[in-house]
């Protein structure tokens, strides 16, 4: 005997439906909402560590500077530069850019210009004298073909933060009880007077690496720094401010700094142990 379908049965079955499409609904409901909020907490985390990693000690002031660069996008790229050849007779200009000599002596000439590039570095994205980043690329390649992780740590500073990092590093001298000039004179022999740093002009990179980020003279003992101080010449960058040379640079040792000469005159300066004071005083006008 067929049984008839009664309404009621005929609504539970309706009600049945309903609460299997509803059942339908719930998991996608589910599942977009799980991506949404998967989405938020990628999105949070990203916010959050640009402001933990990028921002960690900086002073407000310059997170204004930093944000700006950090939202402007990719890394600079550039095309691999060729090693340049050394040749035998190579002859140096004074008035070659990469041989620029700028220290407490000589300050950045008013009419020096440049143009800057962008170049990741521990903090973001940053700049430097583009015409340098080709080279610091192959080297940061060479290093790590040699398992040495190399990073920025600071590249191009304009005026006001060098005289913002001039200061902050006077400030505890005269705490510890030294007058304005006794302090002046001891921060300029670890930053260099505003005006008057190759940061200033884009052609020193403070260079540290993923095991040690500190610049701190203990990174010479590290595999990066010395691999920095065997190498870095035949990218083009001098140890700019090395021990023992503190009487002709007036800078502390610092084995974290390079500089851009350019392959053929950071051979040579590295090759006969000279400094850029040195180097550039002893060319012809
Ligand atoms: N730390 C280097 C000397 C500079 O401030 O340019
Ligand atoms: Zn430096």
């Amino acid at each position: 005997m067929s049984k008839k379908k009664s309404p009621k049965g005929r609504k539970r079955q309706l009600n049945g439906d309903k609460k299997s499409r509803f059942g339908k609904y719930k998991l996608l409901c589910c599942v977009v909402l799980f991506l949404l909020y998967g989405v938020g907490c990628s999105f949070a985390w990203n916010a959050v560590s640009v402001y933990v990693f990028a921002y960690s000690g900086q002073p407000k002031e310059d997170m204004q500077r930093y944000d700006v660069l950090l939202s402007e996008g990719d890394a600079y790229e550039y095309d691999m530069a060729a090693p340049e050849a050394i040749g035998e007779n190579v002859t140096f200009k004074k008035d070659d850019w990469r041989l620029i000599l700028v220290n407490k002596r000589y300050s950045i000439p008013d009419d020096y210009t440049f143009e800057l590039g962008r170049v990741e570095t521990l903090k973001g994205m940053m700049e430097c004298d583009e015409r340098i980043i080709p080279d610091w690329l192959r080297m940061k390649e060479a290093a790590k073909k040699d398992g040495i992780n190399l990073d920025i740590a600071s590249p191009y500073r304009d005026m006001d933060y060098q005289a913002y990092l001039f200061n902050r590093k006077i400030r505890p001298y005269m705490k510890e009880g030294m007058t304005y000039m006794e302090a002046y004179s001891a921060a300029a022999q670890a930053v260099t007077v505003p005006g008057a740093s190759e940061h200033e002009i884009g052609l020193a990179l403070d260079i540290v690496c993923d095991t040690y980020k500190k610049l701190e003279q203990e990174f010479a003992d590290t595999e990066a720094g010395k691999w920095l101080a065997e190498h870095s010449y035949e990218y083009g960058f001098i140890l700019r401010y090395p021990l023992g040379k503190e009487y002709v640079t007036g800078i502390q040792y610092e084995p974290w700094h390079f500089r851009y000469v350019g392959v053929e005159a950071a051979t040579y300066i590295t090759k006969e142990g000279l400094t850029l004071e040195e180097f550039v005083e002893s060319l012809e006008d």
